[in-house]
């Protein structure tokens, strides 16, 4: 264990190592080359003035510094050893107290200098901003209120190195560009002052799982309420156990159609997912629904449901009548969205994806990861920057740290049966 603690640990110990078998080497070879008193004076020469004895010179003086010597060479002796000891963790105290401050500065930016918390929220939690929409020609169209997404959940979703993307270049004129990359104001070190301060306000799993579950019991009441049915909490309840049961079912039938996979859950889970986005389980339409509720899911924003970056119109509720717009406008902006229908992420629709992943298996691995920048993936996806986000947990290899997943394994898999099938 102490080889193993630290360089310095183990520097240390070669030169221990190195230094006591020098000492062994000199006591050798010094005793080997003594030679033996060649003579000595036996009558003090009649120039030479007698000195002190040694009974004399031997005396208190020569044992107080003696002692002293001794003293002064056993804290050295002691003292540098524990003090190289004690390095590592020095180092450790250095580098938790800079990210404290840098943290610290960048909650400063967060609240104060750059104003993030005025679109994100505090601490960011989510929020919106006032925003011009134009047509193609430029016209005047609306003040609308764009959903800005909530960043206590952003290091689950991408790198720091996307996160510093979005920071640097900005998104869609609504997020500004802050990096000077970008033409914004914040320096670089700037820019990692409000990375470190992200870091600090990331939530546990247990909080990202209630704000998404309420978004999904919202949806799930108001997909009742459109139909005309009980939209109560306990039928929202009711309903959600429906789609549960729908999925163990599929994956019933998915053992029974191939009894090698017993025994292997994941198999059994990405087979289930197969014939359900195929449309070929019972219940499949509610699964799909499910995934629809999940694909637009309201809460904090939207930061949880994939309609903010595919859908055009979705992130400043463009349908409404203008009620949630801050300018009046005369009706909706849009008549009806058009679902995945592509703006900020492509397009959808039409069987694209079922082009771009063979399987509803590698489709899901894909959302569950996002893509990485510079990475390509499925048949043809070009290796952009890295903004489809992941929806599984993430793991920071350099921190040593593993961001909740903001998306559980199932709800991932019922967004992709919806996504086949629009
Ligand atoms: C004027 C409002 C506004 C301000 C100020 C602002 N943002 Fe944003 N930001 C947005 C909006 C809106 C989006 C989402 C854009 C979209 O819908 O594509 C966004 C997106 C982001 C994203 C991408 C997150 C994701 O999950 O997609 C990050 C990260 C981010 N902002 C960080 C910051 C930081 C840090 C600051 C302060 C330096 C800041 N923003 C200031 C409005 C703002
Ligand atoms: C922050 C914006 C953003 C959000 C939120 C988002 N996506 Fe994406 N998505 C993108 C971008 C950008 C790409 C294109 C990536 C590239 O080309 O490198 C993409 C690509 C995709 C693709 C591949 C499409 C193709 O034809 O290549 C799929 C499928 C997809 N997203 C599904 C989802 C799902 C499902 C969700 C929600 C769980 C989601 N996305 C949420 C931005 C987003």
């Amino acid at each position: 264990m102490l080889l193993a603690a630290s360089t310095q640990r183990t520097i240390g110990l070669v030169i221990l190592v190195v230094v006591f078998a020098g000492f062994v080497l000199y006591l050798i070879a010094n005793t080997r080359s003594a030679k033996s008193e060649a003579g000595s004076e036996i009558e003090l020469a009649p120039n030479r003035k007698p000195y002190l004895e040694d009974s004399e010179l031997e005396g208190a003086k020569l044992d107080r510094s003696l002692g002293a010597g001794f003293i002064l060479l056993a804290i050295i002796g002691v003292g540098l050893p524990l003090y190289w000891l004690g390095e590592p963790g020095r180092q450790q105290g250095l580098i938790d107290d800079r990210d404290r401050i840098f943290a610290d500065r960048g909650g400063e930016l967060y609240e104060d200098g750059s104003d993030c918390q005025s679109c994100h929220g505090a601490e960011g939690a989510g929020g919106s901003t006032a925003f011009t929409i134009t047509d193609s020609d430029g016209e005047f169209v609306a003040v609308v209120a764009w959903s800005a997404p909530a960043l206590n959940t952003v290091l689950s979703r991408h790198s720091e190195d996307e996160v510093r993307h979005v920071l640097n270049y900005g998104r869609n004129n609504v997020m500004p560009a802050w990096g000077t990359p970008g033409g914004g104001p914040l320096t670089p070190q700037q820019i990692e002052y409000l990375i470190r301060y992200l870091r600090r306000i990331q939530i546990p799993a247990s909080e990202i799982r209630d704000i998404v579950d309420t978004g999904v019991k919202d949806g799930v009441a108001r997909h009742l309420a459109d139909q005309g049915l009980d939209a109560s909490d306990g039928a929202v309840d009711d309903w959600l156990d429906g789609v549960a049961a729908v999925v163990e079912r599929a994956r019933s039938a998915a053992l029974a159609a191939d009894p090698s996979l017993a025994g292997d859950d994941d198999a059994i889970r990405r087979a289930g997912l197969e014939l359900l986005s195929a449309g070929e389980a019972p219940g499949y339409e509610q699964y799909l629904a499910y995934g629809g509720i999940l694909f637009d899911n309201p809460a904090a924003g939207g930061t949880y449901s994939c309609a903010r970056c595919h859908t055009y119109g979705w992130s400043f509720a463009a349908t409404t009548d203008g009620d949630d717009s801050i300018d009046g406008h005369p009706g909706p902006i849009l008549e009806a969205y058009v679902d995945g229908g592509g703006f900020f992420g492509p397009n959808l629709t039409g069987g694209s994806v079922l082009d771009q992943f063979e399987t509803a298996s590698e489709h899901s691995d894909f959302i569950t990861g996002g893509q990485t920048i510079g990475q390509t993936y499925g048949r043809g996806g070009s290796g952009g920057n890295g903004q489809m986000p992941g929806f599984g947990s993430r793991a920071d290899d350099d921190l040593g740290v593993v961001y909740p997943p903001t998306l559980t394994q199932d709800q991932i898999d019922a967004i992709v049966a919806f996504e086949r099938n629009l």
